[in-house]
């Protein structure tokens, strides 16, 4: 357009430039026109003009070379590339308005670059490698032609692209790596939909980059590397996948964040450099099946999930990523859902450091806990997160715990969540959620779901969770739903008792040639009940209504319903009681390794293995029913754990009760506690007795979150926990599952358990929960710390209680000091885990169950601890896993942080409650 305006001009010169084809005075004529003036000027102003430059015949064509003019006389090039030209230019430059080419790189020359608003013909601009300081002010104004902007390594007072380059509406080619730019990258480049070359590398630019690029589908080239900036460039790079003719994408030494997008499948790149920036996620498959890649950089970022395998020639990806393996292959499943629930997150950068390919490993992961290799929780609370929930959380399927509160999160809470059986904790208040929230049917479920934008249609956008969706302590719909389920299972479970029930007393009738057994109504007296261990919801709390109470009865039944048949056979688990006589010598008293509260043990021999042979008191025993001795069996049998005391088997005869258990051959804690001149043991070692604490803690710990029913032991006491030859601790006597009517009242007014480890609400309204168990941890806890018995009568009225005077001599750290046994040598390092631990006791031993902590987190203090004695001699359990030396600190640190405030006032340490673990 700009050039039709020029033509008439051009064709009112033309007969003048043709009038004088020589020298003489139709030179002269030429040198009058304005561009030969500027032309000249500028030769003054080079301090070393080209050598050819004598006269004024401008555009003569024999001696200013580098100089093009048309037949008009007018300058359309001016090209002086590395002619060591130092000077300025003049700014009558300006003036050229029929330049077409302005290439001026490779010299020094210096100053300001005039202005170049006026050269409306300008095709290419070479200023690359100069000197020049500044630019005009309205510099890429009204260059509507040009195609090539080349310069690069200009001293240049920082400057930022300004937005007039918009009307370069030609360019193909920006080339102004090492440029002193500064600011973002603006959108308004989306204009260039010619640009095929963009390269700002070394430059000064921060920000990200803008999205309204993707439009550039002829760039090929997109160079960024390396901003000099402190911030650098940043955010993520989604945008680059849209680019159709990227062939060469350099953004290495940023901080680009985020995953690498998908790309398509008729993707052209060649070269791909994101080296040294903060990207995150799994490498997708799009990329690596790239035929044309010939360069690949990805080292240096926090790229996670399978190390990918790449056929171009060059490929750099080991160094300082997080990939699962080292060499190429599939990674972990829990591997793979773990990193599926980042990707919903966008792979936020927090949860790079999921890197690896043990989630639950000796370095756990963090935000994560786990039971052996299943993630129970998972806590993001406060993670700046967006993106969505993933589904794949469904394929976490010990999953109890999820926070992801106080996020931005958007879209869904995915259905899927619903089948995740072991949840009991989902909390997603203060979000942007949206749709309506699923019904969940696990029982007892705690959803938090106040602060979204739930159910848009009920006009309570995320005010406090008015709509019934978004009830902000979750739901008396799934709550009924649940009882509804379970009364249908119940009646069922019912009926097949009842036939099981029938069956097994005909088939006993022809094979029990001895005295018959009770076949009272199974679920008849339950107040000369001497068992221990109930079965109560996953919540641990036990003040239900009573028309829930049956539920809890049987979940344990319903949750395995077509192995009922089982229920009377146990799979060969049962023996006859020849063998037990045998094993046990008649039981000769002899053999005997303890008495219980319920039963006496014996040490039997079952095909040369040791065994403990415990023969249920039949005074109680021989009042209950089969069926309830049968199912608590089966319940007995699913509880297994490295720290739980295994069942082996059992024997029913007459009212004759027995159960086999694994032998245990280093005694009770109790005997290396307290009865040491009685048992001969030498005293326990600070560190010994620490991994001790810590195998009891994780064997409760699994009591208290087993699959579908929470155990409570209701009796841990140091004679309950049993040592191997090599001082591993596992816990006896978490007993016989009770089964009969099991109601709220009865369980609030029996009280089972040892005085001295009675949780005080526990001793006083019979309250059931599984803080009852960490009190009584607690208690022991701090007759590991002292030697002393949890009641002493032999001391004063006032010091008989151990709790009380623990926590009393707490307040003072030399007479606290004195107060811990005085077998136990400390050094300094081990006194300092000593308090912790005491620190910890007097936690677990609080009035109230809910400051107590819950069994995890004994788990988790413990452990971080018994890791600094590890390298002396304890075998760390491979499969749980401990916390590596950064791990530690890491763990410590978020627990502080989180959840426990440690302060160093006179009782060594505050503790701020927490409702959860
Ligand atoms: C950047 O340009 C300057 C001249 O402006 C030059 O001296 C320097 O070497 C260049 N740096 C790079 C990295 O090319
Ligand atoms: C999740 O589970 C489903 C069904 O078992 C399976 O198809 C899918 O591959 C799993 N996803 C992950 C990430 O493990």
């Amino acid at each position: 357009m700009e050039r039709e305006r020029f033509l008439p001009l051009l064709l009112l010169l033309l007969p003048l430039a043709v009038a004088g084809p020589g020298p003489g005075p139709a030179a002269a004529a030429t040198a009058m026109t304005a561009d030969v003036a500027v032309i000249l000027e500028l030769a003054k102003s080079l301090t070393n003009p080209p050598p050819s430059w004598t006269g004024k015949d401008v555009c003569g064509g024999a001696y200013f070379n580098g100089i093009t003019c048309n037949g008009a006389g007018r300058v359309t090039g001016i090209n002086l590339a590395n002619k060591q030209l130092s000077g300025t230019l003049p700014s009558s430059i300006s003036n050229l308005t029929a330049l077409q080419s302005l290439q001026l790189q490779g010299n020094a020359l210096k100053g300001d670059v005039p202005s170049l608003a006026q050269m409306a013909s300008l095709d290419t601009l070479a200023l690359d490698g100069n000197a020049f300081t500044t630019l005009p002010p309205d510099f890429l104004e009204g260059l509507p032609l040009l195609r090539k902007l080349s310069m690069a390594d200009l001293p240049l007072k920082p400057w930022s692209i300004p937005d007039a380059i918009a009307g370069c509406a030609a360019l193909q080619d920006f080339s102004a790596f090492n440029a002193s730019i500064s600011g973002h990258l603006p959108a308004v480049l989306a204009n260039l939909t010619s640009l095929q070359m963009l390269r700002l590398s070394y430059n000064y630019l921060t920000g990200g980059l803008p999205m309204e690029l993707e439009g550039l589908a002829e760039l090929q080239t997109l160079e960024l590397n390396n901003q000099k900036s402190d911030a650098k460039m940043s955010g993520p790079i989604d945008v680059v996948a849209k680019l159709q003719s990227l062939q060469t994408l350099w953004l290495q030494s940023n901080s680009f964040t985020g995953p690498i997008p998908e790309f398509g499948s008729n993707s052209q790149l060649v070269d791909f450099n994101v080296r040294d920036n903060q990207l995150t996620g799994v490498v997708p498959a799009s990329l690596i099946g790239i035929t044309s890649l010939q360069d690949v950089k990805l080292s240096n970022n926090y790229f996670q999930g399978p190390k990918p395998s790449f056929t171009a020639k060059t490929v750099d990806i080991d160094s300082g990523n997080g990939f699962c393996l080292n060499d190429p292959g599939p990674c972990d499943p829990l591997v793979t859902t773990l990193l599926e629930v980042a990707s919903g997150f966008g792979y936020p950068l927090d949860l790079a450091k999921w890197a690896g390919n043990n989630p639950c490993g000796s370095t756990r992961w963090p935000d994560l806990l786990c039971n052996k290799m299943d993630v129970t929780q998972i806590r993001l609370s406060g993670k700046n997160l967006s993106g969505m929930i993933s589904p794949a959380f469904a394929n976490l399927t010990r999953l109890q715990y999820l926070d992801l509160s106080n996020n931005q999160l958007t879209g869904v809470i995915p259905d899927s969540l619903t089948t995740l059986a072991n949840l009991n904790h989902l909390d997603v208040s203060n979000n942007h959620l949206t749709g309506r929230v699923p019904e969940f049917k696990q029982p007892d479920i705690k959803l938090i779901t106040a602060g979204n934008w739930f159910g848009e249609s009920g006009g309570d956008n995320g005010g406090g969770g008015g709509s019934s969706p978004s009830n902000p302590t979750g739901s008396r719909n799934s709550k009924s739903n649940a009882v509804t389920i379970v009364g249908i299972v119940l009646a069922v479970i019912l009926l097949v008792v009842c036939v099981g029930l029938f069956l097994h007393h005909r088939r006993r009738k022809n094979v029990d040639k001895f005295s018959p057994v009770s076949t009272k109504s199974p679920f008849g007296e339950s107040e000369t009940e001497m068992m221990k261990i109930q079965v109560v919801g996953t919540n641990g709390h036990s003040n239900r209504s009573g028309s829930a109470a049956p539920a809890e009865l049987f979940s344990h039944v319903s949750a395995d319903s077509t192995n009922i048949a089982d229920l009377f056979d146990s799979h060969g688990m049962q023996l006859p009681m020849s063998v037990l006589l045998k094993a046990t010598n008649n039981f000769d008293e002899g053999y005997i390794l303890g008495r219980g509260g319920f039963g006496v043990v014996f040490k039997g021999t079952l095909n040369g293995k040791l065994v403990a042979v415990k023969r249920c008191d039949s005074g109680t025993m021989g009042t209950k029913g089969l069926q309830e001795f049968m199912a608590e069996i089966d319940v007995l049998r699913k509880v297994r754990h490295r720290h739980l005391v295994a069942l082996l088997g059992y024997c029913t005869h007459g009212n004759e009760r027995l159960l086999v258990y694994e032998y245990m051959s280093g005694g009770t804690l109790r005997e290396h506690l307290c009865d040491l001149q009685q048992s001969g043991y030498t005293p326990l070692t600070w560190t010994q007795r620490m991994t001790i604490a810590l195998d009891v803690a994780r064997g409760i710990e699994y009591l208290h979150g087993l699959a579908q029913e929470t155990f409570i032991h209701r009796d841990l006491k140091p004679s309950n926990i049993l040592l191997d030859q090599d001082l591993r601790a596992k816990v006896s006597d978490f007993g016989l599952v009770k089964l009969a009517k099991d109601t709220d009242k009865s369980m609030m007014t029996r009280v089972a358990g040892t005085f001295g480890y009675l949780a005080p609400e526990y001793a006083t309204t019979g309250k059931v929960t599984t803080k009852v168990d960490v009190y009584a941890y607690g208690v022991i806890l701090m007759e590991m710390i002292t030697g002393r018995k949890v009641l002493d009568d032999s001391l004063p009225e006032d010091e008989a209680h151990l709790v009380t005077i623990f926590k009393r001599n707490m307040i003072d750290k030399q007479k606290f000091r004195k107060f811990v046994d005085p077998t136990l040598e400390l050094s300094a390092e081990s006194w300092n885990s000593l308090l912790e631990v005491a620190d910890l006791a007097h936690h677990c031993t609080a009035r109230e169950p809910n400051p107590r902590p819950d069994m995890c987190h004994c788990v988790n203090r413990l452990s971080s601890l018994v890791d600094q004695w590890k390298p002396t001699n304890i075998v760390e359990d491979d499969e749980e896993g401990g916390t590596s030396e950064m791990g530690l600190h890491e763990q410590l640190a978020r627990w502080r942080r989180n959840d426990f405030t440690i302060s160093d006032s006179d009782s060594f340490s505050t503790y701020t409650s927490r409702k959860y673990c």
